[in-house]
């Protein structure tokens, strides 16, 4: 594994740790989601789960598939490489870039991918050329990052003209901000993450035990879903899944709701409005996965 200085060409030195580029601190705003994706990379990658949730994601959020063979294509926010192994299997030359340690998850995900780089750097300033890309993407991201127009700008800006881009965003309606999650992470965000995982691996077994029988009740559930701050993944979201599995991706979905830092969602008209100073940018909402957007630079 490399290890040592990466020089630009401007002179500039950045460590290459583990193989991998850290063109950002060790530490960020983002390093709850560092333990996040060490702690659980594997409960999201279909290699290891199972089945092809993240595949089925990855193609109806941003329309590509085997289109990738060959293709220079950016995963922005690429946390334990869910998606990244997807685009990975069909033989595009990625570059996955996130700004915390979940970079070290990456790259152990797709070890076995010699075409893909892993690098650790900030979405708000991209250490990748303008129009490097053919392809780029950027899913459950945006809402994450403190400037979340610059973050969309940032990612276009590295698509060559006509290449395209796929964002996924939590999408902001009216009630949103009335989640019981938005409640609680008044006090969670707050709290260092590696405390809030050691306080939920106590209770989650049980609130996992009652989601896991109100949630699936017709008409209540949805609203019992709505006033608790946890993630209760039940059979029928997740079939063939064992408990364990559905608990696992449970807990880390609840880690993922109330650690991060930021969470702003996004209404189209905002994703438009930050858009549109890159001038004529080919946009369409399709309406699948919360605010997803694709588009051709
Ligand atoms: C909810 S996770 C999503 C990860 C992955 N895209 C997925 O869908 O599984 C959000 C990721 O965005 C990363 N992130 C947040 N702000 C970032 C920034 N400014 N630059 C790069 N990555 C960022 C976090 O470190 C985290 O891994």
């Amino acid at each position: 594994m490399w290890e040592g200085t990466l020089r630009s060409a401007t002179g500039r030195d950045y460590p290459v740790r583990r193989g991998i580029p850290r063109f950002v601190p060790e530490d960020s705003y983002a390093h709850n989601f560092g333990l996040q994706w060490n702690r659980f990379r594997r409960e999201q990658l279909d290699t290891e789960q199972g089945g092809a949730l993240s595949r089925k994601r990855f193609e109806s959020e941003t329309g590509w598939s085997h289109s990738l063979a060959g293709k220079w294509v950016l995963d922005a926010g690429c946390g334990a490489g869910r998606f990244a192994e997807v685009a990975a299997s069909y033989g595009a030359r990625l570059v996955a870039v996130d700004i915390s340690s979940a970079v070290d998850a990456t790259a152990e995900s797709l070890a076995k991918y010699p075409q893909v780089d892993v690098v650790q750097g900030d979405l708000l300033n991209l250490p990748i050329r303008h129009a490097a890309v053919d392809f780029a993407y950027c899913i459950g991201v945006v809402q994450h990052t403190p400037d979340r127009a610059r973050a969309l700008r940032s990612v276009v800006d590295a698509v060559r003209g006509g290449g395209e881009f796929a964002f996924t965003i939590y999408p902001r309606k009216p009630w949103t901000k009335l989640h019981a999650k938005y409640l609680a992470r008044n006090v969670t965000k707050r709290l260092d993450p590696e405390l809030l995982l050691a306080m939920l691996e106590r209770v989650m077994p049980s609130l996992f035990a009652v989601g896991d029988r109100l949630f699936r009740l017709p008409g209540l559930g949805r609203v019992a879903r709505f006033a608790s701050p946890f993630a209760v993944y039940l059979e029928s979201e997740r079939p063939g899944w064992s408990r364990d599995q559905r608990y696992r991706e449970s807990l880390l979905d609840t880690l993922d709701m109330l650690a991060p830092r930021f969470d702003e969602p996004m209404t189209e008209d905002e994703v438009r409005d930050a858009l549109a100073p890159l001038g004529p940018t080919a946009l369409r909402f399709t309406g699948i996965a919360g605010l997803n957007v694709v588009g051709v630079r």
